[in-house]
């Protein structure tokens, strides 16, 4: 259990499944607040009433700035502050880049991108009046490393991903440390719950991005990754002194960003010799 004066306050987005209900439970049961959103809070009433002093559920849908706004306002006015925000709520989209309907285009990128960079913004002024502040983004492998049929989802993943690498050089001279945590594929309800398709698949993409969704069809359940463990990985982030700025969670996405790398070396020193010497003398 932790002392008043070690105890944190979290807010965690996404808290009614998977990582953002794992982490919860983690900080709720190790004796610190946790403000918890859902898009509709009534979720997370059990949660709440099992800590009723140290858990307050508010609603938030990414894609309505006022939402997003109150509910962290209202965190605030509960617990006097925010010290970590673990920013895991997201939505998946699964269909090649043509398959996919324009709206379900838009809502992937409000939802992944603009929504979860809208709510660093509403922390960041509070973090910046108290002189710190701690931001877990949870990212995804396919961000680093994508995969046909995750164009838009990897594409607004990297998105905030690289958002929040010049964040961290903004905000790293006041106080603030920034994380991106990048899963592989873990035990959560994200492929039966959280996973939009394009609704009419075309045969000419039947091959690679109508593979990978039948491959993460049939992954539902299976997924390598405990959700608990990544929870107990994120926990310990937001505890060091110095953390990393992306943090690889599972053996997966490691082999697979590693691969990357090499990749993209090999590819950089492949070209040098066309794409280097373009400058004025
Ligand atoms: N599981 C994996 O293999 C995996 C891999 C890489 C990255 N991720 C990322 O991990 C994060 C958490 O996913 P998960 O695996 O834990 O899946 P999950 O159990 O389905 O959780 C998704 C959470 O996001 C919330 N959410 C979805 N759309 C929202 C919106 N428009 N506004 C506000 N909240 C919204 C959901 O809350 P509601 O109750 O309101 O629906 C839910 O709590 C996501 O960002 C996902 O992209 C997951």
């Amino acid at each position: 259990m932790t002392t008043e004066a070690e105890s944190k306050v979290w807010l965690i987005t996404g808290a009614s499944s998977g990582f953002g209900l794992a982490v919860a439970r983690r900080v709720l049961a190790a004796g610190h607040c946790a403000a918890l959103t859902a898009r509709d809070p009534v979720v997370l009433a059990g949660l709440c009433a099992e800590y009723p002093d140290q858990a307050r559920a508010f609603a938030m849908e990414l894609r309505d700035g006022a939402s997003v706004a109150a509910a962290v306002a209202g965190a605030e006015s509960a617990f006097g502050r925010i010290d970590v925000l673990l920013n895991n709520a997201g939505r998946g989209l699964h269909g090649a880049l043509e398959e996919v309907s324009e709206a379900q285009m838009e809502e992937c990128i409000a939802v992944n991108l603009t929504g979860a960079l809208r709510v660093i913004r509403a922390v960041l002024p509070g973090f910046r009046a108290r002189g710190g502040g701690r931001i877990l983004q949870v990212g995804a492998a396919a961000a680093v490393s994508n995969y046909p049929g995750f164009s838009v989802y990897g594409g607004a993943k990297a998105g905030v991903e690289l958002a929040c690498e010049a964040l961290a050089a903004e905000v790293g001279p006041l106080g603030i440390r920034v994380t991106v945590v990048i899963p592989g594929p873990f035990r959560t309800d994200f492929i039966r719950r959280s996973l939009d398709r394009a609704e009419e698949p075309m045969e000419a993409y039947a091959r690679t991005a109508g593979k990978f969704g039948a491959l993460l069809k049939g992954m539902d359940g299976k997924q390598p990754g405990d959700p608990d463990k990544a929870a107990a990985a994120m926990v310990r982030i937001s505890e060091e002194e110095r953390p990393p700025f992306r943090l690889v969670l599972g053996t997966y996405a490691t082999g697979k960003v590693k691969k990357h790398l090499e990749a993209v070396r090999g590819e950089l020193e492949a070209w040098e010799a066309v794409g280097k010497p373009t400058e004025f003398p």
